[in-house]
Formats: structure tokens, C-alpha cells, sequence
């Protein structure tokens, strides 16, 4: 058992001081009280509230319709739940694009009404001021390159990102240009391995990969995708910990058989 296990509060400093001694850091996504508890209790050290609430809550095809109200929402029932782990919520679409001053005042609601203790923002250069604005009102951010879902009408696909030369290059200067602004963290989304393991050396801060390979300082993933409940979504960097779609479904029907039957409830289960 690692030495940041015991810390009674993740703040940005334990990751940073986790990854300046080699522990890796863990980090879930979460949009739910019931889920969050769990997932805390068990000792993550990041929990994500993604707006990937958008596809895995919402039933949305993409993460742009999650509005910041809907953020709120989610991030709120998860700070409720929470006792050790730091809770990082996503800026949605449409809510920092603009300018900075509007990037400022979508990331003070976040703060103000979920009580979250860090928000996380899709971009790179591109978005620096807002980036600079937010963390001089004090709020931590998280940077997010490689495949980053808002620009998914930009990029076309889902696929693997940043396999040229080019695009590589970039994201190592978007990267440098994150952590020069003063982010916390950045998540690095579907890049190859090669590229992130270079990331996490050349930058100071902790680099979160999703598909993203073993060379950098923590690791991401859908909590619905990793306990198995969505059993349509399989990209081969998922490591799927539970088929809860299977046992969920089976649970459903035993259920449905029981009341149909009239062996649910018993006796005992009656008052
Ligand atoms: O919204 C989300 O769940 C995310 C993770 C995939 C990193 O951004």
C-alpha cells in the first residue's frame, strides 16, 4: 500500500507529489451520490465528473447537448458523496468556447453551486486566456488534449489521435503551454503510447492517459464502461472489471419472473 493512500483530502499537491514520486494516480469518472460513494470509499484518488454524463447518463450520441445547469446537477450529488477524493468537473460545450470572461463566470457557478474543487476544460493554446482567467480567481483547472469529444464534429471520428508528426508536435507544445499557465494536471484521450510516455516526461505535472498507454503518471476511465454496464462500447484500451450488463439484465428478469409469479413478496417480506 502506497504512502497517499492515508491522506485524509486528494488536493491538487498530493497528485503533484504523487507523481514527483512515481505512485500512480487513479481517477474515475462519476455523476451519481450512489456511484460516488462507492468509488470514494474505495480510495480513488481523482473522480471525474465528465460530461460523458452526456452519453452514459443522458443517452446523448455525443457529450455536446450536456448543458452547465445538467453539470451542476451531477457534480453536486457526487461532492455530496465524497470524502477523500478530488472532484474534477468538466466545463460542458458551449460554456467556455466563447470568451474568457464567460469561461470565468461558467467555471465560478461550477465552484460556487457544486461545490467541485477543480474543473477540467478540452484545448490548448487555443484556449489559454480562458485557461489563465479561471485559474486567477483561484480554480484549479485540468487540461485535456488528443481526442478531446466537444471537437468531435471537427475531428469527424473517434479515432486514435495525434499518429502524425505534425499533430504530435503540437500537442507536446499544447502540453508545455498548459502547464506553463499554471493547470494542475492534463488527461491525455486516445493517443499512442509512444507520444504520452514523452508527454509525461517532458512536463512537470501529472499526465491522466485514457488509451493513452502505461508510460504516464494515472489513469482514467468511464465507470460505466468499466464495470461492464454498456455492452456495446468496446475500444481496445478498455479493461472491463465486471459485466454488469449481463448481471444487471438477469437480476431484471428474475424480478419480472418473481412479481409475475406471485413469489415476490413472502411472507416475510410482508408486514
Ligand atoms: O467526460 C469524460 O468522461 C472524460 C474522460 C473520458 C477523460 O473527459
Amino acid at each position: 500500500m502506497s504512502v497517499h493512500r492515508n491522506v485524509k483530502r486528494v488536493t491538487t499537491h498530493v497528485l503533484q507529489e504523487m507523481k514527483d514520486s512515481g505512485e500512480k494516480i487513479t481517477m474515475l469518472t462519476g455523476y451519481d451520490f450512489s456511484m460516488a460513494r462507492i468509488i470514494d470509499t474505495a480510495g480513488i484518488d481523482v473522480i471525474l465528473v465528465g460530461d460523458s454524463a452526456s452519453n452514459v447518463m443522458a443517452g446523448h450520441e455525443t457529450t455536446l447537448p450536456i448543458t452547465l445547469d445538467q453539470m451542476i446537477y451531477h457534480a453536486s450529488s457526487v461532492v455530496r458523496a465524497v470524502d477523500r477524493a478530488l472532484v474534477v468537473v468538466d466545463l460542458p460545450f458551449g460554456s467556455y468556447q466563447g470568451n474568457s470572461k464567460e469561461a470565468l463566470s461558467s467555471a465560478i457557478r461550477i465552484m460556487k453551486e457544486s461545490g467541485g474543487h477543480a474543473v477540467k476544460m478540452e484545448g490548448g493554446r487555443e484556449i489559454l486566456e480562458s485557461v489563465s482567467r479561471i485559474l486567477t480567481a483561484g480554480i484549479p483547472v485540468m487540461g485535456h488534449l488528443g481526442l478531446t469529444p466537444q471537437s468531435i464534429y471537427k475531428f469527424g471520428t473517434y479515432v486514435v489521435r495525434a499518429k502524425e508528426e505534425e499533430e504530435a508536435a503540437r500537442l507536446i507544445e499544447d502540453a508545455k503551454a498548459l502547464e506553463e499557465v499554471g493547470c494542475f494536471a492534463i488527461v491525455l484521450e486516445k493517443i499512442p503510447a509512444k507520444l504520452a510516455a514523452r508527454v509525461a516526461k517532458e512536463v512537470n505535472i501529472p499526465i491522466i492517459g485514457i488509451g493513452a498507454g502505461n508510460g504516464v503518471d494515472g489513469q482514467v476511465l468511464v465507470v460505466h464502461d468499466m464495470l461492464g454496464i454498456n455492452n456495446e462500447f468496446n475500444p481496445r484500451f478498455l479493461r472491463k472489471y465486471h459485466n454488469l450488463y449481463q448481471e444487471m439484465l438477469g437480476s431484471f428478469h428474475r424480478y419480472i419472473e418473481d412479481v409475475k409469479s406471485g413469489d415476490f413478496p413472502n411472507e416475510e417480506e410482508s408486514y
